[in-house]
């Protein structure tokens, strides 16, 4: 079975005061949700811990954003699994077209840092995606066949989420269009050995497209960024209602 799982990744977003006021407005609407929507929030590192004792005993899973593949090291501004297992994290995002543009994330750190996420019993979130000029070039099924093939050498399928996250979608507004990404979504399936991964789509989810877009059948969840930084908002995208 193909689980349905909706992140809020908040980027570079939320000091711990504002994290802690998100929750306050957040979690009284979590009553509504379906037991069987696993609901994960990647926070700044900074807000990780006392987001953790907030969390506890509720059904929100906690999340970060980054992780290093060695245990400990001098590896200034990086992060080291026990660090996050330690304060209750479960989920880590690695590879996100962010990363990858701006801070030299390769498939191949990727894939270091994905089994190193399994290691210490972390579910990574793999995200892959096309440019804009990769997509109008015919590009997009050859760039995420490499991105997948190369990033999950040796990763284990039971204990892994893909996120498919065209970078032209993100944080524009131009979502793509819930049929397309579902196609897409689709394809990354054939690709993997354990057919029960779920795989998300993300860029551009909001409350107003959150409905149609979970009506697809290849697309098990959402990883949002913009809309799940405001309380209500990712209430309405986790509470999404079936068609
Ligand atoms: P937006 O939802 O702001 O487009 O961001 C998507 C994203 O990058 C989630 O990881």
């Amino acid at each position: 079975m193909r689980k349905i799982v909706i992140a809020g990744n908040w980027k570079m977003y939320k000091t711990q005061t504002e994290s802690l006021e998100f929750l306050q407005g957040f979690m009284s609407h979590l009553e509504e949700t379906p037991d069987e929507r696993e609901v994960v929030l990647a926070a700044p590192f900074t807000a990780l811990s006392i987001m953790s004792k907030n969390l506890h005993g509720s059904r929100v899973q906690l999340g970060a954003q980054n992780i290093h593949w060695e245990e400990m090291g001098a590896y200034t501004g990086e992060i080291a699994g026990p660090m996050l297992t330690e304060i209750g994290v479960r989920f880590v995002i690695v590879g996100h077209s962010e990363r990858r543009q701006y801070f030299g994330e390769t498939d191949e750190t990727v894939n270091l840092r994905l089994k190193a996420a399994q290691r210490y019993g972390l579910t990574p979130i793999l995200c892959v995606g096309e440019t804009k000029q990769q997509r109008d070039a015919g590009e997009t099924e050859s760039l995420i066949s490499t991105q997948l093939k190369k990033g999950l050498v040796d990763v284990d399928q039971e204990n892994l989420v893909i996120a498919y996250e065209p970078i032209w979608a993100i944080g524009t507004g131009d979502t793509c269009e819930s049929k397309e990404a579902n196609r897409v979504i689709g394809l990354i399936r054939t690709q993997l050995i354990n057919p029960n991964v779920s795989i998300q789509y993300g860029g551009s989810v909001k409350p107003n497209n959150i409905d149609e877009i979970m009506a697809q059948p290849e697309i098990d969840g959402a990883l949002v960024g913009g809309a799940s930084l405001e309380a209500a908002s990712f209430a309405r995208i986790v509470n999404f209602q079936k068609g």
